[in-house]
């Protein structure tokens, strides 16, 4: 029956989505909803409508709290808030139930639908999905609603029915708060851009090189030295020019900071992973128990970024430090995984130091590879006692996995494909799709970042499940995460700003089926997502407009420039005398000749209208001409 019912829905929405582009009002959901179907009426909201949540049941009556106090911050009224059992009949109200008993919704699917335009009801099989469906709803609301001016009595809301649910099971956005701290009330603001995007892991880098962050009462040491470093490099600082900035840096979170943020997050519906690095990016750690590496040291907390020879040391002390540590960031944090880093650590220390050369005896290991695949087995024993699992970047693969680890594949997706192929589970963020460190639109254009080229569009394209996998295989793709190392983070605005709006496109990639995928319906739901960004506050990115100047040779090496949009349907025009760019310019076609242009003036164009401001580069002419 229920099967029936889904093919059905699927024949409409198939219609739906034909009519929708050109009469009903677009809507602007992202993640893309599974299936959905866009009606002619509307749903009216006003000062009689309730938020009524079926009883007893605290999860759901927080949810109807924060989606009335939604509703408040942009209308003329408060709607009230009724348990089921008190309420004589629904009317022009907004229902939330978790007894759809729907099985093919799973643990995090809704339904939501708009009765003949009289209410509207959300139901799941959880609470977790009625949060969902109510992440929907806010986004149902026209771009007016963020208009601090505009406070009607009445707002006016597509009629819909979706049917939604969760593509991967694993929806991830990392947050590294070592190389640059930020404030308690930013991550819970990340946090709530998670939610909004339905991701439902908040990874946490806690430890690294240049700074611990993380309160352990065991070891006040962490944060009173290894929280602090003297001061910063500046810029990239290529090998040869390296400036710091001579001020002093640090800050750290207290557990009950931490428990704060944990708690914050779990009402959206958000696991924090917190990730405590060993055995390398240790130095800060090292700074202030110099004991626990190889050469006693002296260390000091890094003011540069890289990879650091000084790691953990392989004696004993350092397993009674690390499970001691282990200890309260289990108390602290819920998680069934806890992510021990595991990456870039370099062998050189261990390969001089009698201590750990006897390990490598003793344990009748080949190598320091297997020396580092003993250290994390034996950290994952120790996790595993106490009811939790491991997640290591993918060097954990070196030397041998450790039996019940999941892994990040970073470095690419060989690392994930090898561990799937041994029966782990993984977690895929490659540098190609999902570090948004990395520059999202012309370097030049853009704020200093770490290197690379990941635009959006590129990011929508990515697909977490490897070709190389058998279905059998590809099941241990619990899902994908996009990393934010904070290098060149240095206020919560340039977080927001790397993240917006790539976590979007993400989001899509992990939520939504991979067959509705669609760049151009992404790239239209766009600015509506913007424009809640300018309502928030959020600094974000609008390098998705920004046209690419790349630089080729063309065969008889002659240089020649290249123009590419991500815009679907993107045209640009262009003019080397100086003057604006309009549709009666030069239409780029095909590269275009560098050494006879001193000042390129680009104009971007979709479907007859223009989109952003007109884009120039300057050029220098070659002292031979
Ligand atoms: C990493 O980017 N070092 C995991
Ligand atoms: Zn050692």
């Amino acid at each position: 029956m229920k099967k029936l019912f889904w093919s059905l829905l699927v024949g409409v929405i198939l219609v739906s989505t034909s009519c929708e582009k050109s009469e009903n009002p677009r809507l602007n959901i992202i993640p893309q909803p599974e299936r959905m179907f866009v009606s002619d009426r509307t749903f009216k909201l006003n000062q009689n409508s309730r938020i009524i949540f079926e009883d007893p049941n605290p999860a759901l009556r927080l949810i109807a709290e924060e989606l009335a106090q939604f509703i408040s911050s942009g209308s003329s009224f408060q709607p009230e808030i009724m348990p089921y059992s008190l309420v004589k009949s629904i009317e022009n109200d907004i229902y939330l139930s978790v007894s759809l008993n729907d099985s093919l919704l799973g643990d995090d699917g809704y339904q939501m639908k708009t009765n003949n335009g009289q209410f509207i009801s959300i139901q799941a099989n959880t609470a977790r999905g009625v949060f969902y469906g109510v992440q929907s709803l806010y986004q149902l609301f026209p771009d007016d609603f963020y208009d601090n001016e505009i406070r009607p009595e009445v707002w006016k809301l597509p009629a819909v029915t979706i049917k939604d649910r969760s593509r991967f099971a694993y929806r991830g956005m990392h947050l590294d708060v070592c190389r640059h701290i930020f404030p308690v009330e930013f991550i819970k603001q990340y946090i709530d851009l998670l939610a909004m995007y339905k991701y439902n892991h908040l990874h946490w880098h806690l430890t690294d090189d240049q700074g611990w962050r993380i309160e352990i009462k065991a070891f006040p040491g962490l944060t009173e030295v290894g929280a602090w470093r003297n001061e910063t490099l500046t810029g990239h600082g290529g090998a040869s020019s390296k400036v710091y900035d001579e001020k002093p840096y640090g800050g750290f979170y207290t557990q009950d900071e931490i428990r704060e943020i944990v708690d914050y997050a779990a009402l959206r519906y958000i696991t924090i992973i917190p990730e405590i690095e060993m055995p390398g990016h240790a130095s800060a750690a090292l700074a202030a128990y110099p004991d626990l590496g190889c050469t006693g040291g002296p260390y000091k907390v890094e003011t540069s970024w890289g990879v650091f020879e000084d790691i953990f040391c392989t004696k004993e002390e350092t397993f009674s430090f690390l499970q001691q540590v282990l200890d309260e960031v289990m108390e602290l944090f819920p998680s069934k995984y806890i992510h021990i880093g595991g990456d870039e650590a370099p062998k050189t220390r261990w390969k001089t130091c009698k201590t750990c050369q006897q390990k490598i005896k003793t344990e009748n290991l080949a190598d320091e590879h297997e020396l580092q695949s003993w250290f994390v087995h034996r950290i994952e024993k120790y996790l595993n006692q106490h009811g939790r699992k491991i997640i290591g970047w993918d060097e954990i693969l070196e030397g041998g996995l450790a039996p019940d680890a999941t892994v990040m594949s970073w470095r690419g997706t060989a690392g994930g494909i090898e561990a799937a192929r041994q029966g782990h589970d993984v977690i895929m963020t490659p540098v190609s799709h999902c570090y948004f460190d990395y520059y999202q639109g012309d370097p030049a254009a853009e704020p200093l970042a770490f290197g690379g080229y990941t635009p959006v569009s590129k990011v929508y394209t990515y697909e977490p499940v490897p070709e190389e996998l058998n279905e059998k295989q590809a099941k241990h793709i619990l899902g994908a995460q996009a990393n934010l190392w904070s290098e060149y983070l240095k206020k919560p605005e340039n977080v927001t700003y790397m993240a917006l709006p790539r976590m979007a496109a993400l989001s899509e990639v992990l939520w939504s089926p991979s067959k509705s995928r669609d760049w151009e319906n992404f790239y239209d739901k766009l600015p509506s997502h913007f424009q809640r960004y300018e309502a928030l506050g959020l600094n974000y990115s609008k390098a998705v407009n920004q046209i690419a100047v790349k630089e080729i040779s063309d065969p008889n090496g002659e240089i020649m420039l290249d123009l590419k949009t991500e815009v679907p349907s993107g045209q640009i025009y262009f003019t080397t005398d100086g003057s604006e760019p309009d549709t009666s310019s030069n239409l780029f076609e095909q590269p275009i000749e560098k050494a006879a242009i001193e000042l390129l003036k680009m104009q971007l164009y979709r479907k007859g209208q223009k989109i952003g401001e007109t884009q120039q580069r300057a050029f220098k002419r070659s002292a031979n001409e």
